[in-house]
């Protein structure tokens, strides 16, 4: 973007493809965390006096237009991060984007609707792509890609539109991509990667990529149950991946052999039946031993133990690298684990990258102060993508 800017942006039409997909609670943005991240691109460009479209995709609409996908909130929080006004386009590619368009005066800023109330957008055909990035490259000169949580998707506005204008990338990509560089390529030893969440099955593939790369893996959250069981121990009515156990039963050998330390759980909170994450009515969970989850219950963040464990196991990394959970941190009787995890990585004495999606919003809404991680992406599938060694659509495309 420098390179852009040093040309200079002034009269220009920028189509700013950013990732505003914010949680919301209706109308309300509990963590805008990923609207922050896009300012410094989007100041910096209408600084230069560019005509700064911006465009995101926000939840998983139908590819129609859906009220309660509509980006109006982000865009309004936009506005005033950025202490200016916002024009928002109530459609995506229609008379009311044009309009917005045509109406900007150089160094302000338009938002369009969400780009995939179009069927285009995330369409695997790539003509029905092709169409709908034709009809976006009409509403700009420039192509700046800054959505970094969204690289790893093969959709219209990611994709196919920066083929079609000159393209450079954002401020934030540059960055979160000069950060997990960081973790690939030479990275500091020890280096501890904390996994959680529900699903193994989305970590798979890292965890094969990381079995030949970290020195030590520390598993929590929902996606435990599945190691423990292919330890041979009952999980009650946990989380459990079934179909999983025979993969992750390899892992745990090639683990073994490889000189990686794989740490799991040993002792876990359980309850028989999952929070009320509204009313956040108290649980009253048990503390058991993770080979003791008695078949009644469901284990819903790690024990007191395993909090010690897990803070010794990151107290001397020079690189941490932390997805997912260790819990059900949404309500407060199981967010001690999360909670214990995030302190570590606060205390640990080397570079510490939380990756997106769930983690860097548990970071943020039990109020631990951003500043004291080394980074904080936000991008969750996108960052894991990345780890994983794929190639991702988005940052292809801009490297052509
Ligand atoms: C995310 O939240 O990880 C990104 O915004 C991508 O969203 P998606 O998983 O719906 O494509």
């Amino acid at each position: 973007i420098d390179e852009l800017l040093s040309e200079g942006v002034a009269g220009k039409r920028v189509f700013v493809r950013a990732d505003l997909n914010v949680p919301l609670d209706g109308t309300t943005i509990t963590d805008d965390g990923r609207i922050r991240a896009v300012v410094p691109t989007v100041k910096a460009l209408a600084d230069g006096g560019a005509r700064v479209i911006v465009a995101s995709h926000l939840g998983r609409p139908k590819g129609a237009p859906d009220p309660v996908f509509s980006l109006a909130p982000a865009a309004a929080r936009l506005g005033e991060l950025l202490g200016a006004d916002v024009a928002f386009a109530e459609d995506t590619v229609g008379t009311a984007a044009e309009a917005a368009v045509n109406g900007l005066a150089d160094g302000r800023v338009a938002v369009i609707e969400n780009l995939r109330f179009n069927p285009g957008e995330t369409s695997k055909d790539d003509t029905e792509r092709a169409a709908f990035a034709d009809k976006l490259a009409g509403l700009a000169d420039v192509y700046v890609g800054d959505g970094f949580g969204a690289v790893h998707r093969k959709h219209a506005s990611v994709f196919d539109l920066p083929k079609r204008l000159p393209h450079y990338a954002g401020y934030l990509i540059a960055t979160e991509v000069g950060v997990l560089k960081k973790l690939t390529d030479d990275v500091e030893r020890p280096y501890v990667v904390a996994l959680g969440g529900a699903k193994v099955s989305d970590k798979l593939a890292v965890i094969d990529q990381l079995l030949g790369k970290a020195d030590r893996l520390l598993i929590g959250g929902g996606m435990a149950y599945t190691f423990l069981k292919a330890q041979g121990h009952e999980v009650g009515i946990s989380l459990l991946q079934e179909d999983q156990v025979p993969v992750v039963k390899e892992y745990m050998e090639r683990a073994e052999k490889s000189g990686v330390e794989l740490v799991l759980p040993v002792d876990v909170l359980v309850a028989t039946e999952f929070p009320d994450l509204k009313t956040k009515a108290p649980a009253n969970p048990a503390t058991v031993a993770a080979d003791a989850i008695p078949a009644d219950q469901e284990g819903l963040d790690i024990g007191p133990e395993t909090r010690k464990l897990y803070a010794s196991k990151l107290a001397d990394a020079a690189t941490v690298f932390w997805n997912g959970p260790m819990g059900v941190f949404e309500h407060p009787d199981y967010a001690e684990g999360t909670k214990a995890v995030a302190q570590a990585l606060v205390d640990a004495p080397g570079f510490t990258v939380v990756g997106g999606g769930d983690s860097a919003a548990a970071v943020r809404t039990l109020g631990f102060d951003e500043n004291a991680f080394g980074h904080i992406s936000t991008g969750g599938g996108a960052s894991l993508e990345y780890l994983e060694g794929k190639t991702l659509p988005g940052l292809a495309a801009l490297e052509d």
